[in-house]
């Protein structure tokens, strides 16, 4: 993609998306595993999001409330579904499925062309613009 640290963040929630769908093809019930791993995956997820908004606003991008708002639906699902696991694990298959659907997509239809827009020059703001 092209953001270094947008990128390694990327890879390290795929990754770990991609682990949480190997524990399922697992013929024991993974259920407890998977929800044991989620706390750590929705922290860097909050954290990815806080990251690409923040580079994001460094540019005149156009689509920064569209991109927030796609974010902040994510995260809102996910923690109802997340809510509805702890009483009943059958969900557990349905939630990674959406995990790693979602993230695949919103990577490639939206943070791609996003990360772009930033490469391509439309900074408007200092990155340590600290005053
Ligand atoms: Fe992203
Ligand atoms: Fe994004």
């Amino acid at each position: 993609m092209g953001v270094d640290e947008i990128d390694f963040q990327h890879r390290r929630i795929i990754d770990t998306v991609n682990g949480l769908a190997d524990l399922l093809k697992r013929g024991d019930p993974p259920g407890m595993e998977i929800l044991h791993h989620m706390p750590g995956l929705c922290e860097w997820v909050e954290q990815h999001f806080a990251t690409e908004m923040s580079i994001l606003t460094l540019t005149d991008y156009p689509d920064l409330d569209y991109h927030d708002a796609l974010h902040s639906a994510f995260v809102s699902e996910v923690m109802g579904m997340f809510r509805t696991i702890q009483n009943d694990l059958r969900g557990v298959e349905e939630l990674v499925i959406f995990l790693a659907g979602w993230l695949e997509n919103h990577i490639v239809e939206i943070d791609v062309p996003a990360s772009e827009y930033f490469k391509e020059g439309h900074i408007i703001r200092e990155t340590n613009s600290g005053s």
